[in-house]
């Protein structure tokens, strides 16, 4: 499908894939308007491209909002989601269900009312259960209970998939469902202890923590991608007119201990390191079967390497903390 001229809405656009994502189609060609409400996306993550972009401005928790931000949008992009790390999200079930809901109910009753040409919808990999297979394809929805360290997200993100997919049967509208692995990015607002698990460990070495502590038993292992990453594959599974639901990540894991033992060597720091096994630390492992998007995305084969994104990771602790890094 042809991104060029087209006119795409990006919701939670100024968002860390959401913004990579707006490069990407702004590079295309298309006519992008992004839609947040900035309560964690920032301006500064759209610098490169604000003047050729439309910023619209509303909490699209508010019906109103949502409609504003469709207005006139050939492809919908919907990032828009309540999104934080294990440790407030295994505390938050029902806030971050009941959040994300008025989101998606919002985006598809307007779509509802005026389909759009093609609808892509960021579900995550937090939907597969907890006794799934360690390398994961892509599972049908619903497939005992998501994961539990993110339960109240995790129906969040099955609801939007199923509700999407009654919209664009009703409506004959192509859609587009990816679900993202774990994701880091230089483009990171930290929020405190809400914050994802890559900026967590970054900060706990960058400040000299010492011990560092780790959740859970540390040896749990995790596929990450680069943002940047996740974000040319999200754009390229649309303008390739893929239809259906799709992982992004890759096979590679690498263990909380083995993430840190990096970030020291990067950064020239030492740490001693302590597990905390009463914390919460989520499945075993996880890792994501891309064999669908490799045939989608011939270019997920040149992602970022994790000590580049993990370097840049120690140059974003600087500028969002004012420190500098040594080594
Ligand atoms: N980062 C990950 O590891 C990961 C993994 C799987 C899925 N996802 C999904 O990818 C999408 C993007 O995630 P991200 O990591 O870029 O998160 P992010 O928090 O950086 O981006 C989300 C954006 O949505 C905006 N937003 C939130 N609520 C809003 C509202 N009510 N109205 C308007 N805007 C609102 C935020 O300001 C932010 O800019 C989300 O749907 C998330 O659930 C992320």
């Amino acid at each position: 499908m042809r991104l060029m001229g087209k006119n795409v809405v990006v919701t939670g656009g100024a968002g860390l894939i959401g913004s990579y994502l707006v490069d990407c189609l702004v590079e295309r060609g298309a006519r992008v308007v992004v839609a947040d409400d900035f309560s964690k996306g920032r301006r500064n993550n759209l610098a490169g491209v604000i003047d050729r972009i439309t910023i619209r401005e509303g909490d699209l928790e508010q019906a109103a909002a949502m409609a504003r931000a469709l207005d006139g949008a050939e492809i919908v992009f919907h990032l828009a989601s309540r999104a934080y790390g294990i440790g407030y999200s295994s505390q938050n079930h029902l806030a971050l269900l009941a959040h994300n809901e008025r989101i998606t109910n919002n985006l598809l009753d307007a779509l509802a009312a005026r389909p759009a040409g093609h609808l892509l919808v960021c579900s995550s990999s937090c939907v597969y259960p907890d006794d799934g297979p360690d390398t994961v394809a892509e599972l049908p929805v619903f497939c005992g209970e998501p994961e539990q360290a993110n339960w109240g997200y995790g129906w969040a993100k099955r609801l939007l998939e199923q509700k999407a997919a009654l919209v664009a049967q009703a409506t004959a509208m192509p859609l587009t469902i990816v679900r993202p692995f774990n994701i880091y990015g230089e483009r990171y607002r930290w929020i405190d202890a809400a914050s994802q698990a890559i900026p967590m460990l970054v900060k706990k070495v960058m400040d000299g923590d010492d011990p560092v502590v780790v959740w859970g038993s540390g040896t749990q292992r995790r596929n990450y991608m680069h943002a940047a990453d996740c974000a040319a594959a999200i754009a390229a599974v649309v303008e390739a007119g893929f239809v259906g639901t799709v992982n992004i990540g890759t096979e590679d894991t690498v263990s909380m201990l083995g993430l840190i033992e990096m970030i020291c060597r990067l950064a020239g720091r030492r740490a001693r390191i302590v597990t905390d096994p009463s914390r919460p630390e989520g499945r075993r492992i996880k890792s994501c079967d891309a064999t669908l998007l490799r045939k989608v995305y011939p270019g997920l084969e040149a992602c970022m390497p994790l000590e580049q994104g993990l370097s840049r990771m120690i140059d974003w602790h600087a500028a969002e903390f004012g420190t500098v890094a040594s080594g």
